[in-house]
């Protein structure tokens, strides 16, 4: 991008463009890892009665804190995960992004680890905040060494390490064993270990926010855009110990999640078997879409999550993702070459998927 001379942009901005999948229209829309489910009538009933409530009030400014919220996410934490968190070990925010953002702001006075290829927003809010980012890498099957990354860690010295598990792109989920082994290292270091836990609750795999207690420097991003079906409204949150919130407080904007998120998050939380209730539904659908695309005769990578990137078409992963679209099916081309990544969709935006890949592959 050629920005013009008088615009006194910062120096490590100028190369950068902005981030985004493309929002095109498409008959199934498979490309950014949201969930195919809308809210049943009753719950978008009970949505708009809550948020027509909170209309008589906008003249105020919401609850700065969001307890509310927080002490419901960190009731919802429990009944998975069988912690004892409160109010005081969540943040939440608009949406994870904001958490990640927060994070850097506030910790990163040092280098900043991540293991590559993964959710390309770490090492782009690095640059934007200014931080210092280290490309860490993988196995070549996009599995994370263990040993590989303790490595890494001890010689890079991060103030702040991130792994996502499940992996975006990639799909597979890190054990809880080796995110110990992680945090033992970071904590060596004196560094934080935060683990982007986006996808979790499509995983079998144990929730790392079961390691804080016993750990204060892990830090679990979590967020309520992908197995909760609530993309549209922006929130994420974190879990960790109450140091870590407590930072949080200082580097978040006053008032930023509006009363409108707030009031329409609630609802959704106190709905959250509903909402939740597409979650087994999906992972289904990825063993099926999987064993489909094998007998396409493609190969895909291991997928603790409601995506897949699949290989080994004749094209170039571009092309193909044109002739998709064109076909009505928008996937996701994650700039990995001979790659493609497809959301797990409802059954139709499925059967689209693999019509059209049928013909084409
Ligand atoms: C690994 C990971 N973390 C965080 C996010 C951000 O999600 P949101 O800001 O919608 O909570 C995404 C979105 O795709 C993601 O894949």
């Amino acid at each position: 991008m050629s920005w013009p001379s008088w615009l006194p942009l910062r120096d490590a901005l100028r190369p950068l463009s902005a981030y985004g999948a493309p929002q095109v229209p498409a008959q199934a829309s498979l490309n950014t890892n949201e969930n195919p489910y809308s809210p049943s009538a009753s719950l978008q009933k009970a949505i708009t009665e809550a948020v027509s409530l909170v209309a008589a009030d906008l003249n105020r400014y919401p609850d700065r804190d969001a307890t509310k919220l927080r002490t419901q996410l960190a009731g919802y934490i429990n009944e998975l995960s069988d912690t004892k968190f409160s109010a005081e070990n969540i943040w939440a925010a608009n949406g994870s992004n904001e958490i990640i953002q927060s994070i850097f702001l506030a910790f990163a006075k040092g280098p900043v680890l991540g293991f590559t290829p993964s959710y390309s927003m770490h090492p782009l809010i690095a640059k934007t905040t200014g931080a210092q980012w280290i490309d860490g890498k993988r196995n070549s099957d996009f599995s994370l060494n263990t040993q590989d990354a303790v490595a890494e860690i001890i010689k890079n010295k991060p103030t702040l390490t991130f792994i996502t598990t499940p992996n975006n792109p990639t799909g597979g989920a890190v054990t809880i064993d080796s995110i110990q082994t992680l945090a033992d290292a970071a904590k060596t270091v004196g560094g934080l270990l935060v683990v982007d836990e986006a996808y979790a609750e499509f995983s079998q795999e144990i929730s790392a926010v079961t390691l804080i207690a016993n750990n204060p420097h892990v830090i679990v991003i979590r967020t309520m855009s992908k197995a909760f079906a609530f993309a549209g409204a922006r929130v994420g949150y974190l879990v960790s110990d109450q140091a870590v919130k407590d930072a949080m407080m200082i580097v978040r904007l006053p008032y930023h999640l509006s009363a409108l998120t707030q009031a329409a998050a609630q609802v959704a939380i106190d709905h959250r078997a509903e909402l939740l209730g597409g979650v087994s539904t999906l992972i289904a659908a990825r063993e099926s879409i999987i064993t489909q695309l094998h007998q396409l005769g493609l190969s895909t990578v291991p997928s603790s999550a409601n995506f897949v990137l699949f290989s080994g078409f004749k094209q170039d992963a571009p092309q193909l993702w044109s002739a998709l679209l064109e076909k009505g099916v928008l996937i996701r081309d994650v700039g990995l070459s001979g790659y493609l990544r497809v959301t797990i969709g409802n059954d139709a935006e499925n059967q689209l998927f693999i019509s059209a890949l049928k013909e084409l592959i």
